[in-house]
């Protein structure tokens, strides 16, 4: 399953859309390596670009959270730190196991929903917050 970028996923934070909507690219890609048996140099390299990008873009966000005094930057740290968790899991079953059914089973639960959850939730409403400034 490939995720889309559509409008409900929008925050209207340019930076903040802008790196969602490369994060998103970056999990199809890798679904689609891991699911078309690419090899697994090639789902490596995907998955590094997926696991470095996510990172950054979580750095990025917090850093504005805490440029703009976000008030529920604590909670929404939080929820972070568990989707990095998610994300070292992955990587974790990637190195063991390699790209199985149950690899793109936590791709597309731990990863791909919870991020999209977490957009149109939690980066919604700091978005929200930050044009209200
Ligand atoms: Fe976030």
């Amino acid at each position: 399953m490939a995720y889309t970028w559509d409008a409900v996923l929008e925050t209207g934070n340019e930076l903040i859309d802008r790196q969602h909507q490369e994060l998103i690219i970056a999990i199809n890609n890798l679904l689609d390596a891991c699911n078309n048996g690419k090899g697994r140099d090639a789902a490596e390299s995907t998955l590094e670009f997926m696991v470095n990008y996510a990172l950054k873009h979580l750095r990025d966000e917090e850093e504005l959270q805490v440029r703009h005094q976000y008030p529920h930057y604590a909670g929404h740290k939080k929820m972070h730190d568990h989707f990095k968790r998610a994300i070292a899991e992955i990587v974790l079953h990637f190195r063991e196991n390699g790209t199985t059914v149950a690899l793109v089973g936590k791709l597309n639960i731990s990863i791909g929903e919870w991020l999209t959850n977490h957009i149109k939730n939690e980066d919604a409403r700091l978005a929200r917050y930050i044009v209200s400034r």
